[in-house]
């Protein structure tokens, strides 16, 4: 993969810059979009993302993976496992995943991936965004960690981006093939948390408990819940502590 990376000192968001280049022009996969600091951050479910300049890796790919929006959480999954890749080799902490799109230490949050599909003739394009706390936890989000406070290092965006991209590399190609989905939805089942304990995952439409089992072929979410299965393709999951499994 050839990757292009645009620098912005700031930027309204790294994803939004993406999604309308690809809207107007629509340039190759391998464009990256990097900020020093985001304006209007955006994180899932509307959320806002803020981060203070120069405080996090703040950065959008846009991927093209030839695969169908409901397997877009893979896509998620091979960016997310690519970053805690990344921050392993830097400086030994290895987060964990907390699907659908978060990068914890412990319960806090270190990292979070938001990615956006843009359909066009060609096919999908994937604007995937991430954003990593370096240095600072960050205003808006309770609970949170940085690469700092976890480990006492002080990465620079400029490194932790480049062994990303690195490590993107081989799982980019993985996204390709059956065998290589199957090696992802194997990595992401392993460093998931709270994989085989009590979880609650709330959706639009129900709040459900049960016990995580891992995840599926497409990336969703597979919970016990009595003697059935559930498969969950969005929600928001929190550890039920204390609670048996
Ligand atoms: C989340 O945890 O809800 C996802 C957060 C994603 C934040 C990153 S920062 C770079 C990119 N640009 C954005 O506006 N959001 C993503």
């Amino acid at each position: 993969m050839v990757w292009r990376v645009e620098h912005f000192d700031e930027i309204d968001s790294t994803n939004t810059y993406l999604v309308d280049r690809v809207r107007r022009d629509d340039p190759p996969e391998g464009l990256v979009a990097v900020a020093g600091f985001q304006s209007a951050g955006r994180g899932r479910l509307d959320r806002r993302w803020e981060s203070p300049p120069g405080t996090a890796l703040l950065c959008s790919l846009l991927l093209r993976p030839g695969l169908a929006a409901e397997d877009l959480q893979l896509v998620v999954a091979a960016v997310a496992l690519s970053a805690r890749a990344a921050l392993v080799r830097l400086t030994g902490l290895r987060p964990g995943l907390k699907w659908p799109n978060d990068l914890v230490v412990g319960d806090a949050k270190l990292a979070g991936v938001l990615a956006e599909i843009v359909e066009r003739d060609g096919g999908l394009a994937v604007v995937v965004g991430l954003g990593v706390n370096l240095t600072s936890e960050g205003p808006a989000v309770a609970g949170a960690t940085s690469v700092r406070r976890a480990t006492g290092l002080t990465l620079t965006p400029a490194a932790l981006l480049d062994l990303v991209l690195e490590e993107l590399e081989a799982r980019r190609a993985a996204l390709d093939s059956g065998d290589g989905r199957v090696a992802l939805q194997r990595e992401y089942g392993d460093a998931l948390v709270w994989v085989g304990q009590s979880v609650r995952v709330t959706t639009a439409r129900e709040s459900v408990d049960g016990i995580e089992r891992g995840v599926d072929g497409r990336g969703r979410l597979l919970v016990e819940v009595g003697r059935a299965t559930r498969c969950f393709e969005v929600g928001d999951v929190v550890h039920l502590r204390g609670a048996t499994p």
